[in-house]
């Protein structure tokens, strides 16, 4: 038993709920936030409070209450969505509420809890990622920013953090059957009058189909609770299966010809419908 209290971000689906499950059978305190809990403490013994990460006041008002119940030993963010769209075609508002998610909403939770960890000498921020933080795929422009940004953000955070004990790690999936639709939204323009529609539905078709035969999700919840309940944690932790090792490796090795032409092939059959 870990005796060690967790604050988890985007609990109450997916990932984020499997992970926080994990972490309270290994025996630590989980205090689990979304948008759609109300407060309450579980059958389960999870501390369930409202959180919307785009929002300073919720932020700030989740890391109070989450407090009284008990100081994070560790942070795990697991709050996310994606807008599928072409890059052409996706509003910049539509960028923009992928990034206040994604990338700002962490922002925002380290800003409360690094103090409270720098102050007690020490704690361990788990930032969740994904392959699409190492490389891009069509149609997942904005998700695909967001995730690099985080990228290169807990690189720097884990620099500035490592001389009063603060420990980061980068978590990155690979496609696992937990996600929900309601979390990724088709953009508005992303209709049958695109120029891109042919492409899009063989992309989304593909990524519908490697998300919904993903991997187990549950197996993820466990990887990461068992990780982070070492002394050290690594930087990068890839929890992905072996063809999507490969692409990383392909996209690392190989150059950008031969990266572009896999992924158009796995994911574009289509070519570009010629306007009128
Ligand atoms: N599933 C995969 O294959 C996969 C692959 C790579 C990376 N990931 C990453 O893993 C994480 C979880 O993804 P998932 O697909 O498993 O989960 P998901 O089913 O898409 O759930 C998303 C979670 O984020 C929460 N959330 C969304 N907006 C929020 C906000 N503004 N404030 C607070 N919470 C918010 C949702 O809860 P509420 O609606 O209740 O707020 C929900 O709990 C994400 O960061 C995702 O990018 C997933």
């Amino acid at each position: 038993m870990s005796g060690k209290t967790v604050w988890i971000t985007g609990a109450s689906s997916g990932l984020g709920l499997h992970t926080a499950a994990a972490l309270r059978r290994d025996g630590w305190k989980v205090i689990a936030g979304a948008r759609s809990f109300r407060e309450e403490e579980g059958a389960d013994g999870i501390v369930r409070l409202p959180l919307d990460v785009t929002d300073g006041e919720s932020v700030r008002a989740f890391c109070r209450r989450a407090a009284e119940e008990g100081l994070p030993d560790a942070l795990v963010q697991c709050a996310g969505m994606l807008v599928l769209g072409s890059c052409e075609e996706t509003e910049t508002e539509e960028f923009r509420r992928v990034m206040d998610t994604n990338f700002l909403g962490m922002v925002r939770m380290n800003r409360q809890v690094l103090p409270l960890m720098r102050q007690r000498g020490g704690g361990k921020i788990v930032m969740f990622s994904s392959i699409n933080g190492l490389l891009g795929i069509p149609f997942q422009g904005a998700y695909t920013a967001s995730k690099h940004a985080i990228e290169g953000y807990a690189e720097c955070l884990s620099l500035e953090g490592q001389p009063f004990g603060i420990q980061v790690m980068l978590v990155e999936p690979g496609d696992h059957r937990s996600g929900s639709d309601k979390y990724r939204p088709h953009a508005a323009a992303m209709t049958e009058k695109s120029p891109y529609a042919a492409a899009y539905k063989s992309a989304t078709d593909r990524i519908h189909r490697d998300e919904t035969g993903g991997s187990d999700p549950d197996r993820l919840g466990r990887i990461v609770a068992r990780t982070l309940d070492r002394k050290r944690i690594p930087l990068r932790k890839r929890v992905a299966s072996a063809d999507q090792h490969l692409a990383v490796w392909v996209h690392r090795f190989l150059g950008a010809r031969v990266n572009r032409w896999v992924l158009r092939c796995y994911y574009i059959r289509k070519k570009p419908v010629k306007p009128e």
